[in-house]
């Protein structure tokens, strides 16, 4: 693994923070404060390719690797994260799913709409009752022959009222647990799709979040995505990847506060002398510092076993649950860094401190992470396999 950021990926870098401090920070704390989704924003991210960055070119995307991903992510969680968590679920999710495990048809039909940004998608899992225990679908889709008849319930989707596109996770056999669950491309405009209420949240406030209701919606059988009873594998999968993109966010949201925090320390004078020349803040500094440094690592080193087809299960768990933890930890120091300044919204930090905590729950919790993880060390009993590259490639 190279830790060297090659041309590619400091051209993107540069791009997307051009982007998120000319067209992102403008207006994010009224976009936050109002719940207002950057719908215009989110249209130039899709014209400058942050929609579909990994897919390969003749579908429509940036054929880019998944550090430049994730070097983009960063950029944008510095300064917005509802845009930043629509671009994720685009990206890792909706789109990498369809270009891994869809067929030409698929590709052509919705692909390549999805990779420019011109639709966006949205991944339905989530439901009421089954969120971490992600096996206990209640949403059904029953064969009936020519096509599949859906009706059920999602939870928390990211993307769900401006979305074309929804990957539907459910039931269509009981009986066989996990392997009768099978993954839909839907349609947001076809009969039976409704749509609740935005969500209000703590965090990611303009972020675009309702629970969706499907009744009766007919599904072709040719929007089944994979084999038969292969939909509950489908979502870990692309969950699997989708985690190395909100570590990447959760690495941005540290970083943005980190870089907050450093300037403000330099302004701010108290007794005398700037904060930062006294040890109580400077040692704050140094452990943002080196927390976020080691976060980055992690998060590049889980993309650059993707790209190179190694099994990265564990590392994506653990790059994730670290990034989460260090973007939580190191908000809240950030603000204090601040004092007084940091709670209020003009400073920004106090809504990196909000937008972290999700960071913590989406995408697999903590606690599911370490169950992941732990589960991998207790089949390959080797600890040490992802800090050495896992020789195994899947
Ligand atoms: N890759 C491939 N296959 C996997 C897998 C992975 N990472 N994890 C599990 N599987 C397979 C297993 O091998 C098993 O298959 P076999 O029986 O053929 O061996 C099958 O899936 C079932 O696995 P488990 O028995 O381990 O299943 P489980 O019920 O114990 O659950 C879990 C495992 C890890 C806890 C899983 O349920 C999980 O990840 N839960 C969290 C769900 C989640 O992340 N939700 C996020 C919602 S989406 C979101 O937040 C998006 C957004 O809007 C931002």
């Amino acid at each position: 693994m190279n830790f060297e950021l090659t041309e590619e990926h400091l051209a993107v870098q540069e791009a997307a923070r051009d982007f998120a401090q000319k067209e992102l920070k403008p207006g994010v704390i009224e976009r936050d404060s109002k719940m207002i989704h950057a719908t215009e924003q989110i249209k130039m991210m899709g014209e400058l390719g942050f929609m579909g960055m990994m897919v390969s070119p003749e579908y429509g995307g940036g054929g880019m690797d998944t550090i430049s991903y994730c070097i983009a992510m960063e950029e944008i969680s510095k300064v917005d994260n509802s845009a930043s968590v629509a671009m994720s679920v685009n990206n890792s999710l909706v789109c990498w799913g369809l270009e891994t495990y869809g067929t030409e048809e698929q590709k052509q039909k919705y692909l390549t709409k999805l990779a420019t940004g011109e639709w966006i998608g949205a991944f339905c899992l989530s439901e009421p009752e089954a969120g971490s225990d992600a096996t206990s679908q209640q949403t059904t889709a029953i064969d009936m022959g020519d096509h599949y008849l859906l009706n059920g319930t999602k939870n928390w989707i990211t993307n769900g009222g401006t979305s074309k596109v929804h990957l539907v996770i459910a039931q269509t056999d009981r009986e066989k647990g996990h392997r009768g669950i099978n993954a839909f491309i839907v349609e947001t405009d076809w009969d039976g799709v409704g749509i609740g209420a935005k969500e209000d949240k703590l965090g990611i406030r303009s972020s675009d979040t309702h629970t969706i209701m499907y009744t009766d919606v007919k599904v072709p059988k040719e929007n089944r995505i994979g084999e038969d009873g292969f939909g509950f594998k489908f979502a870990m999968k692309v969950l699997t990847g989708g985690r190395i993109g909100i570590a990447a966010q959760a690495v941005g949201i540290a970083a943005g506060a980190y870089e907050l925090a450093v300037a403000y320390s330099h302004e701010r004078a108290a007794f005398g002398k700037p904060i930062n020349q006294h040890q109580a803040v400077a040692f704050k500094l140094a452990d943002m510092a080196t927390d976020i440094d080691a976060a980055r690592m992690m998060v590049h080193r889980a993309a650059w076993m993707k790209d190179e087809h190694m099994d990265y299960t564990m590392s994506a768990a653990m790059a994730k649950v670290f990034a989460s933890e260090v973007a939580m930890k190191h908000t809240v120091e950030a603000v204090q860094v601040h004092g007084g300044y940091g709670f209020v919204k003009e400073y920004h930090v106090e809504r990196l401190m909000r937008d972290a905590k999700i960071t913590q729950i989406y995408e697999g919790t903590s606690e599911i992470q370490r169950v992941v993880i732990s589960r991998e060390i207790i089949k390959k009993g080797n600890l040490y396999a992802p800090i050495l590259g896992a020789p195994e490639k899947v």
